[in-house]
């Protein structure tokens, strides 16, 4: 049996789906177990570019099942618009399962969740407007609709009918805007439904049966921990639990199914949206980190706020997630900088810190400290071996692995499946 893992480690955009895609050739299985459309996960296979939002990045291996679990929520029109778009590059789906308990993203979950973004004004979260926190907010009130329920469409219609009442009050009471038409909304999903009938499953059967058939399953994590809902700078994370943890619930797996867990680990940090972000550089370093890593949104297209690496968010990962290997990406991206800083605790009126405080008062004004290394100054994307790297990008891998008190079994050099040091057999 083996389970496997793939987490973000700071803000999201971490490089999970190249580094899912890497693991994909020994994986008879890829899960999705929360978040939605909200992720934007790269894979670059040949120099052809995909960006996965719904679909596990495993969709590419033909050999794997892909699952979409339980936890998800899941906007059918967008994900049946990424089939399509594979379909027309000749790339076939068939291998796709999705759970019946997952919520669906609704067309008004859309709506509110731009007109709660637009009331929050200078407040707000700078979501990705993709409907995620109202859908899994009436998952938790229990209005929420789920995929089982398109399978017996009079079900669907009875609950749709008594959820908008509740939600076109809030949209036309609370915001003055136009409601939502109970017979449109049903017409676009008896337009859909058919389409789906056929990948919908019991999922967690499915996965539980290929752990105790001992295949090789991976949980594909989106988002990162400081967005978790939980342990993350709320109110700026999204809605769901990007951890470790957050696969028991969201793909029905018991713990102790899960034994290789990996956090992957920008060289450096990105955070998309709103929040505080105590490392982030707002200088020509930042800028220069932007330009050379491509810091846009791969789901908004917004340029990425970049600042140096900050291994307290690492540490808190490593600790929550219980990481058993770290994944360094995008180090090649700091091979242009004389000096590297990387942060290794925070100053809060005189006191030291080494974990994020709750409050965001406090984490706002945290000066952080940091740690110095020389640069390498020199291209790192050909090599394969460890030891060839340059001492000084050595010394700023061992200094990660060392104060997060996690090894590191990976270090990717570039975007591609190749640009890869392999120094533990994940
Ligand atoms: P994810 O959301 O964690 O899957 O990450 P994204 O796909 O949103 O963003 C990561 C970006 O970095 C993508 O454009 C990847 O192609 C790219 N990338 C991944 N690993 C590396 C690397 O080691 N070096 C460089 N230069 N780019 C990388
Ligand atoms: P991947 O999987 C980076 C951020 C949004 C916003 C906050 C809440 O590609 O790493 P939401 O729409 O979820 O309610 O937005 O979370 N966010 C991400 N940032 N990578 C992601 O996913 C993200 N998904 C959500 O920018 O700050
Ligand atoms: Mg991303």
């Amino acid at each position: 049996m083996a389970g496997y893992v793939v987490v973000g480690s700071q803000w999201g955009d971490e490089g999970k789906g190249k580094i899912v895609d890497v693991l994909g050739k020994k994986m008879d299985m890829v899960v999705r177990f929360q978040g939605g459309n909200n992720a934007g996960h790269t894979v670059i296979v040949n120099g052809e570019k995909s960006i996965l939002h719904l679909l596990p990045s495993g969709i590419l291996n033909k050999e794997a099942l892909c699952v979409i679990g339980p936890g998800v929520v899941i906007d059918p029109f967008v994900l049946l618009d990424e089939i399509d778009t594979l379909r027309k590059r000749g790339l076939t789906c068939d291998h796709l399962r999705i759970s019946d308990r997952a919520h669906l993203i609704m067309p008004y979950h859309i709506k509110l969740d731009e007109l709660q973004e637009k009331k929050l004004a200078n407040n707000k979260i700078g979501t990705t407007k993709r409907g995620i926190g109202p859908c899994y907010a009436d998952k938790y009130t229990r209005i929420g609709l789920r995929v089982c329920d398109l399978v017996d469409f009079e079900i669907f219609k009875k609950r749709l009918a008594s959820t908008l009442e509740i939600k076109n009050d809030q949209i036309v009471k609370l915001y003055g805007e136009e409601p939502f038409d109970y017979d449109t909304l049903v017409n676009q999903f008896a337009n859909i439904r058919e389409q789906l009938l056929p990948m919908i499953c019991d999922s967690v059967s499915l996965v539980n049966q290929y752990l105790d058939e001992g295949k090789n399953v991976l949980f594909e994590g989106a988002q990162a921990n400081m967005l978790d809902i939980n342990y993350g700078t709320y109110p700026y994370v999204t809605s769901s639990s990007p951890t470790s943890a957050g696969v028991c619930e969201g793909a029905g797996v018991a713990p102790q199914k899960l034994n290789t867990i990996i956090g992957v680990v920008k060289a450096y940090s990105t955070r998309v949206g709103e929040g505080p972000f105590a490392t982030e550089l707002l200088d020509e370093t930042g800028e220069e980190i932007r330009s050379i890593g491509a810091e846009f949104g791969a789901t908004t297209g917004r340029p990425r706020r970049c600042g140096w690496l900050d291994l307290c968010v690492v540490k808190q990962a490593a600790i929550i997630n219980g990481l058993t290997d770290l994944v360094v990406t995008k180090i090649d991206v700091l091979s242009t900088m004389k000096k590297i800083k990387v942060c290794v605790g925070y100053d809060i009126d005189g006191k030291e810190y080494t974990y994020i405080p709750a409050s965001l008062n406090d984490y706002g004004r945290s000066k952080p400290i940091y740690k110095e290394f020389d640069g390498w100054m020199c291209d790192i994307t050909k090599i394969r071996n460890y030891d060839d790297l340059p001492e000084n990008c050595r010394k700023y891998l061992e200094c990660i692995a060392e104060f997060t008190n996690t090894r590191i079994s990976l270090v990717s050099v570039g975007p591609d499946r190749e640009n890869n040091i392999i120094i533990n057999e994940l």
